[in-house]
């Protein structure tokens, strides 16, 4: 997996429209789908699930990202990978196994990443940090799209950088929240491999453009 990968957000799609939009993410250059998976109990706002997922595994292209956002994620990620995802992601703060989680997802054939939120120190990733396929840090409270950008992050990406080198990991860093045109490429200067961008690309009036864009 190379760096400096643009991952669009769907939840800021046109879900009357989503074949559209994926369709145009297909022929962009965006890296990653990402999808924002939400259970109304994790985080304050339900988005969608599996019938949402057939289409894209329909239609997209692109390496598919999937971020849950729900309590008890071990009892899904299955059903997400037979419904296209390429790498899995689940909270710290959702998993009370989090070792047992991230080798289900690894067992069934996807990548599997751990997400922590603002408030989670990245030394909570030290006995994990081996085996991950990529660290996601959350840079907006997880639950919605269009928040601002919590400026904290650029030290967690340099922890988080240090601790992937300490351990020998391969480990990717992705960034979600409040990503755009002006901090993406500090953002991508300070460490990350992957930036997720909902409301910039959509809101753009060129998505494709605004993909370009966040790369440069
Ligand atoms: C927030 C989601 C994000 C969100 C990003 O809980 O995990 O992926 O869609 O949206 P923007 O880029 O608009 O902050
Ligand atoms: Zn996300």
């Amino acid at each position: 997996m190379k760096n400096r990968l643009i991952a669009p957000s769907l939840l800021s799609a046109d879900f009357g429209n989503l074949e559209r939009d994926i369709k145009m993410l297909n022929n962009s250059q965006a890296d990653w789908l990402h999808v924002d998976v939400m259970d109304g109990r994790f985080v304050p706002n339900i988005s969608f699930g599996f019938p949402v997922m057939k289409p894209i595994q329909k239609h997209s292209e692109k390496f598919i990202d999937v971020h849950l956002m729900i309590l008890q994620p071990e009892n899904y990620v299955e059903e997400f990978i037979n419904h296209g995802a390429d790498l899995v992601s689940v909270h710290y703060e959702a998993c009370t196994h989090l070792h047992r989680v991230i080798t289900l997802i690894q067992d069934k054939g996807a990548k599997a990443g751990v997400v922590l939120n603002p408030s989670t120190p990245v030394l909570m990733l030290e006995d994990i940090i081996e085996q991950v396929d990529l660290v996601l840090l959350m840079s907006v409270n997880p639950g919605f799209g269009g928040q601002k950008f919590i400026e904290n992050t650029y030290k967690k990406i340099a922890e988080t950088k240090d601790l992937i080198l300490s351990n020998n990991s391969t480990a990717l860093i992705e960034i979600d929240g409040g990503v755009n045109l002006d901090n993406a490429a500090k953002l991508f200067d300070a460490g990350a491999d992957v930036l997720v961008a909902g409301n910039a690309v959509f809101s753009h009036e060129s998505p494709e453009r605004a993909i370009e864009l966040l790369k440069l």
